[in-house]
């Protein structure tokens, strides 16, 4: 209730041109009806299992033993885990099917930073072949789930998971980290999942990452890390299908949303696309991009839908990344009224970005691009509008950009100008004007009916 208010009041005070999109009083746009919220009459409580709420008790046995009680016993209609208010110092725990984990209002779980040494170890993802971020092996997830289904993780206001990232981030800077640092709360293999009204504190690394999932709502989060923290993204659908991410405010310093689908020879291999995405209703800052797709989108990225996004004081507004070597595809993309204000660039859509797994890659697997439309942007004191950059053997087709303002830094000196190569589509009411090859083929093709 609150954030629509403040979305409504952010429509009126900043987005002027698009007030006829702030409108949204009767029936609210949702596609969070793809998950039933599901009542749960069995609760438990953290407490009944020994749970210690000083913030320095390690209650990951607890954890496990509460989530061994759900998944054995099998209630009808399955079973709520209350979190009461205090802070609960745990390892990592996996969840299990048809459970609800439920902060209270003030309940903390926070996650320990003992020695790594401890922390478990899971298998690299079968579509990146290694950890993300090293090769081998990678560290488990704070909450992990695996193969489950119908797991609801909400809360009353402030109830917050907190990574205490700091420690990860500090090894990543010194090169002392051995494998991939865990995201704060993973699901694989796993559907009908709903993350709601709970807050995510400083991340070890990606914040959540559903990957091989379908039907996923994340709404009403709140997503925190500080600027400087490397690869705190926000959310990363990842080979995933049905993933409806709503009303929520992400500041992190990576990322708010990337989609995503493997990478390389890896992804290739395992051919599991990302499809059905929708992003809606979306604030927040970041030194990198507000909304992503890629750079991993080996097994394709596809029918995605960003629109009603708010992004202040930004690396890129919208970034659309492949590299050579991924194969894969990017198509059916629509980014819709958005508002961008400070940023060093609004658009950036590039085919040769990122890193490698390794050097096994086929040079000749380029990433076919094409549809994508982005339509009613407005942005201040933005550097630079944007560019739209191919490969020669693999153009990008399609790119419509339609009622978008990009407006430069008050005062600066250099003229703000659209870069653009190996791009074919089309331009109506782009200001400052797009590059040549977009605005020549006006009114024609492929963009007559995005426009
Ligand atoms: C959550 O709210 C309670 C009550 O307003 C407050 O005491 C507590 O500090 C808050 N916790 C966090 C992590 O913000
Ligand atoms: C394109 O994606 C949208 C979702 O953004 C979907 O509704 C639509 O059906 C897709 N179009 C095609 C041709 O698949």
């Amino acid at each position: 209730m609150i954030r629509s208010v403040l979305w409504i009041l952010l429509c009126l005070s900043a987005m002027g041109p698009f007030v006829k999109h702030c409108f949204v009083f009767g029936d609210v746009v949702t596609c969070s009806d793809i998950v039933p919220m599901r009542h749960r009459n069995d609760v438990i409580s953290i407490k009944d299992f020994g749970g210690i709420s000083d913030g320095s008790t390690l209650n990951t046995q607890a954890f496990r033993e509460a989530i061994y009680r759900i998944k054995h016993l099998k209630r009808r209609g399955g079973t709520l885990l209350y979190i009461p208010p205090g802070v609960y110092l745990t390892e990592s725990f996996s969840l299990t099917s048809h459970m609800t984990l439920y902060l209270a209002k003030g309940a903390v779980i926070r996650a320990t930073q003992q020695n790594t040494w401890s922390w478990p170890l899971i298998a690299p993802l079968p579509s990146y072949g290694r950890g993300r971020e090293l090769p081998g092996w990678r560290y488990r997830s704070l909450i992990h789930g695996d193969g489950v289904h119908d797991v609801i993780i909400t809360g009353g206001e402030n109830g917050t998971i907190d990574g205490q990232g700091a420690m990860w981030w500090n090894m990543w800077r010194q090169k002392t980290l051995k494998f991939t640092r865990p995201n704060l709360i993973e699901f694989m293999n796993s559907k009908n999942i709903i993350i709601s009204n709970v807050m995510f504190l400083n991340s070890p690394f990606w914040n959540i990452h559903p990957v091989y999932c379908s039907n996923v709502v994340i709404r009403y989060v709140t997503i925190l890390a500080p600027a400087d923290s490397p690869n705190t993204d926000g959310i990363d659908p990842d080979s995933s299908s049905n993933v409806c991410i709503e009303d929520s405010y992400i500041s992190t310093g990576d990322d708010l949303v990337a989609v995503k689908s493997g990478w390389d020879e890896y992804g290739i291999a395992y051919g599991r696309k990302s499809s059905g995405i929708t992003i809606r209703r979306i604030s927040g800052s970041s030194p990198f991009a507000g909304i992503a797709i890629g750079s991993e989108v080996s097994g394709g990225v596809e029918n995605v839908l960003a629109e009603h996004i708010g992004l202040f004081n930004m690396g890129i507004g919208i970034h659309i990344k492949s590299n050579i070597g991924r194969g894969g595809f990017i198509k059916n993309i629509t980014v819709s009224d958005v508002y961008i204000e400070n940023a060093v660039k609004g658009i950036r859509m590039t085919g040769a970005a990122g890193d490698h797994p390794d050097d096994k890659f086929n040079p000749n697997a380029l990433t076919v691009v094409k549809g994508i439309t982005f339509r009613n942007i407005w942005g201040v004191k933005v550097q630079q509008p944007g560019s739209i950059q191919g490969l020669s053997n693999s153009p990008f087709t399609g790119i419509c950009l339609s009622n978008i303002n990009l407006y430069g830094v008050p005062g600066s000196q250099t003229s703000p100008l659209w870069k653009c190569s190996d791009v074919s589509g089309a331009a109506r009411l782009v200001n400052p004007s797009p590059c040549a090859e977009l605005a020549s083929t006006y009114g024609s093709g492929s963009c007559m009916t995005s426009f």
